[in-house]
């Protein structure tokens, strides 16, 4: 859905220009789509989310009720996870741990550590037997598998299946788990598999990287207790209507724990949670005809709303009118440049923001005819990897605001 919901567009509209722009998540909205998320999946398949898609703190308490823990892949993840939703299990993944941080998170006690490499195990087994010496640390190595062919062909962000620096070529990995099993580390326990192969995958791709997975982890003849497959469920920009399918992919789940009676799966979902519950709200500027083309300069841009431009796509947006204009002069307002821009252009405008550099666009050559300065533009999907991903300082603009809309608050 590109529109935002009945609470937001309220909201939207009700902040002062100089409010904007703004951050608006709707709490309700995601607490119901977690809720049909976690309904889809069948018993024996635990929902973690990867915290790096959005770790607002009212979001991940939002979420809680929802999921059986999160996902951090830092120190500091691991410190902000472990405060705003307390006493929530948690997984410790992600490349380059530092014993530092290694240490913190054994501190802290965290359920269980997203193995990179032997050395990182090393590391681990060491920190475990100074820190922790009563108990046995839960590991999972994780395992950068090549999948059947085709499998990644739909990601947009594929860290596995190919060279990446990111988990255990499986010839590494394989001994290193018979290792584990075998007690060659005393403070550490083998629980399971982990691998997230890529971002972007549909659910058919989903559930024959999931299978591939599950049959090499059960293949390596050692007890398992979990095989964690990862996140990276699609979320389309282009089609935002579209969602991940994801009652087939919990049927193709259910398949594979039928076949394993003892084994619990694990998903770790980060962008397909939480990218539709946020918007970014703004409002144009100015408009302007630019050697034939129309733009309208919108306050803000992707210093706040960077994923366009990492993902290279135009983000979906509405635009709500606003028909109060307080100046003297004429106000500036998209022509549809007729007679100037060939045919197919006519009516369209790019969205940009107030960066000086051209790389700063959230839609190119969009439809928005008669879009005016003092209209509003609220750009949906910026729930996930938006905030958090953006270069916040360049060129000193005022942050944006944040508004977390619940109901029931
Ligand atoms: C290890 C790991 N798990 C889960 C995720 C979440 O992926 P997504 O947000 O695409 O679902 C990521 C994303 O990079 C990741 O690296």
């Amino acid at each position: 859905m590109t529109r935002p919901t009945p609470a937001v567009h309220d909201r939207v509209l009700s902040l002062p220009s100089t409010d904007l722009p703004a951050y608006v998540y709707d709490l309700d909205a995601l607490g119901a789509h977690a809720a049909a998320v976690r309904d889809a999946l069948p018993e024996r398949v635990e929902l973690y989310y990867a915290a790096k898609a959005n770790p607002e703190p009212e979001i991940l308490t939002a979420l809680r009720p929802y999921v059986d823990g999160f996902e951090v892949s830092s120190g500091g993840e691991l410190a902000h996870v472990a405060k705003a939703v307390a006493g929530h299990p948690l997984a410790f993944g992600g490349p380059g741990k530092t014993p530092e941080e290694i240490t913190a998170a054994l501190e802290r006690g965290v359920e269980r550590f997203h193995v990179e490499s032997e050395h990182e195990l090393r590391v681990l087994a060491e920190s475990a037997r100074r820190v922790a010496p009563a108990r046995r640390v839960a590991v999972l190595p994780r395992v950068n598998l090549p999948v059947a062919d085709g499998s990644l062909a739909g990601s947009s962000l594929a860290m596995g299946g190919r060279p990446t620096p990111f988990g255990m070529d499986p010839a590494q990995a394989a001994p290193v788990i018979r290792q584990l099993a075998g007690g060659t580390f005393p403070h550490l326990e083998l629980l399971g598999v982990h691998a997230h192969l890529a971002s972007g995958l549909q659910a058919a791709e989903q559930i024959a990287v999931a299978e591939s997975v599950v049959s090499w982890a059960t293949g390596l003849g050692v007890r398992l207790g979990e095989v964690n497959v990862g996140g990276g469920m699609h979320v389309d920009y282009g089609d935002p209507g579209r969602r991940f399918d994801w009652a087939a992919y919990g049927a193709g789940l259910a398949r594979i724990t039928e076949r394993h009676p003892r084994l619990t799966l694990r998903i770790e979902p980060g962008r397909a949670l939480t990218a539709y519950c946020g918007w970014y709200a703004t409002e144009v500027l100015d408009v302007k005809l630019s050697h034939g083309e129309e733009f309208a300069v919108v306050r803000g841009g992707t210093h706040h709303l960077r994923t366009p431009a990492t993902k290279g796509h135009d983000q979906p947006f509405s635009v709500l009118p606003v028909d109060a204009w307080p100046h003297s002069w004429p106000r500036p307002a998209a022509q549809g440049v007729a007679g100037v821009a060939p045919d197919r252009e006519r009516g369209r405008i790019t969205l940009a923001g107030q960066l000086c550099t051209p790389k700063d666009v959230l839609a190119r050559r969009v439809p928005a005819g008669g879009l005016r300065a003092g209209d509003r533009v609220v750009f949906a999907l910026a729930g996930a990897y938006a905030w958090n991903i953006s270069h916040h300082d360049f060129l000193m603009h005022p942050k944006p605001g944040f508004h977390f809309l619940r109901s029931t608050a």
